[in-house]
Formats: structure tokens, sequence, C-alpha cells
């Protein structure tokens, strides 16, 4: 079984991938926040502010891959808000994933470094950053990030273009636009999973939303590039919010 760290593991997208990758690799949970989910017996949790400190050398070994998505994930952040976690952290995680030779890192990136497009536009996963704030010029970054390091030899990185990751239950969906965009608990879990997994060389930048009927992200090259299949569609999931956003 391959080891998988995952930072930012107890957020909402790290505690979902958390628990549905438990069976399938052996865990290096990171966040800064206290571990309140069930680990398997071989996998490790450490609580640890990135920003603050460094990761041990030892978290690092025998790791195949990682999953970094510990960052401020808010779209009105200032900058000085995200300048730690998103640009200097970021950088960190990168360099030593990058010294201790780990195969391949999937970076959470945002559909929030293209919103600046307009939108009656599908966006195809190779447009050029255009964001709307500066959220999304920090995950700009972080794709730059990937495609220098990516560039220096051993370590591939997949950067995904996250829309609206909401749950089932109440989902925080309010315009068109975020119905659009969402991305499901269960289609994340295939869609991370192919990005630790897929055959990528090198720096590939791919869209992660559902199959929904109406795509602000175009989905034709995660599909090829990744073989992702996304099952759910927010317009079928919830026809009750269609009426409220149109
Ligand atoms: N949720 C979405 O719809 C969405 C959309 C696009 C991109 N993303 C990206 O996906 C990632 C995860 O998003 P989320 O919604 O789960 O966010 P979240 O805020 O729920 O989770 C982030 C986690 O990272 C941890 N963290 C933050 N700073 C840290 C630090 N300095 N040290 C250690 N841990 C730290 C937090 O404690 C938290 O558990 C983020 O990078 C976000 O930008 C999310």
């Amino acid at each position: 079984m391959k080891r998988v760290m995952i930072t930012g593991a107890m957020g909402r997208i790290g505690r979902v991938l958390s628990n549905a990758f438990r069976e399938k690799f052996r865990l290096v949970l990171i966040d800064r926040a206290e571990c309140d989910i069930d680990l398997g017996s071989q996998d490790e949790f450490i609580s640890i502010d990135i920003v603050r400190q460094e990761l041990p050398n030892a978290a690092f070994l025998d790791v195949d891959a990682i999953i970094h998505l510990a960052a401020i994930p808010h779209a009105s952040a200032s900058f000085d808000e995200l300048l730690p976690a998103n640009i200097l952290a970021t950088q960190r995680i990168y360099e030593q994933a990058s010294k201790f030779n780990i195969r391949r890192l999937v970076f959470a990136s945002s559909a929030q470094v293209i919103e600046g497009y307009p939108l009656d536009l599908q966006l195809r996963s190779d447009v050029l950053p255009k964001p709307a704030n500066l959220y999304g010029a920090t995950k700009a970054f972080g794709e730059a990030l990937g495609a220098y390091y990516a560039s220096l030899g051993t370590m591939s990185v997949v950067a995904l273009r996250i829309g609206a990751f909401e749950p089932y239950e109440s989902p925080n969906l309010l315009t068109l636009r975020d119905l659009t965009a969402w991305l499901s608990p269960r289609d994340a879990i295939q869609l991370f999973q192919r990005a630790l997994e897929a055959p990528v060389e090198g720096f590939l930048v791919a869209n992660g939303i559902s199959n929904n009927r109406l795509k602000r992200l175009a989905l034709d090259d995660t599909r090829r590039r990744l073989g992702y299949e996304p099952q759910d569609d927010a317009f079928s999931a919830f026809p009750e919010l269609l009426s409220k956003v149109i």
C-alpha cells in the first residue's frame, strides 16, 4: 500500500479524502487543527502549523505522493491573510517534496484562478490565469510553483482547478455559476485518486467539477488525461435550487 500525505486533512475536502483513502493508502495527515477522525493502524497524524514550522523530515519517509490542501480558501481574504499559507508555506511544501523525491504532488488549485473570464464562457484547463481576487492569484502562484518544481526532474505535479466543493446535504450553492461549478464529495474522491495515480509526466492543470449539465469548466481534458468519470450533476441533485438562482 502506498503512503500518501494530505495537508489540510481536517478541512472540508481533507476529511472527505482522509476517510475515503484510509482503505486505499497508508496516510500521513497534516493539519494545525486537532484530529477528530478515525485513523487506520498504519496511519499517522501530525498536528502542526505549516506556516510556523517546516514539516519534520521524518514525515516524508516512504511517502509516494502528497495532496496539498492546507490554505486559506476564501475568495475575499486579504493578501496579508493569504501570504503565509498560500504562498510561503506552499512553496516550502513543494521544496520539501522535491528534496525528498516525492513522485507526485497534487495541488488544490481553484476555479478562482480563472474567475475573471466572463461567466458565459466555458473554460478549458489550458486558459491563462485571470483571477478576480487575490485568493485566485495565490492559487495561480501555486500552479506556477508546480510547473517549476515539475521541471526540475523527478516529481510530477497535477494542479486541480476545483470548482465549488459542497456536500449533498444543504449545499452552499448560491448562484447559477455555483451550480455549474459544483464538485460533489463522491466525484472529488475519484478526481483526487485519479490525480494521484494517472500516468502524468511533468506538470498538468486539470479542471475539477462534477458532471453538471451546464459546466463552467470544460471536462474533456480531465477525462482524457486523468481518466476521470464524474457521476454527479448539480442540476439533477438540487432541482429546488434552480428556481432560486435563475
Ligand atoms: N472548498 C472548495 O470549494 C474549494 C474550491 C477550490 C479550491 N479549494 C482549495 O482546496 C483546499 C481545501 O479547501 P477546503 O474547503 O477543504 O478548506 P478548509 O478551510 O475547510 O480546510 C483547510 C484545512 O487546512 C488547514 N490549514 C490551514 N492553514 C494551515 C496551516 N498553516 N498549517 C496547517 N494546517 C492548515 C485548516 O486547519 C483546515 O483544516 C484549499 O487549498 C482550497 O483553497 C477549495
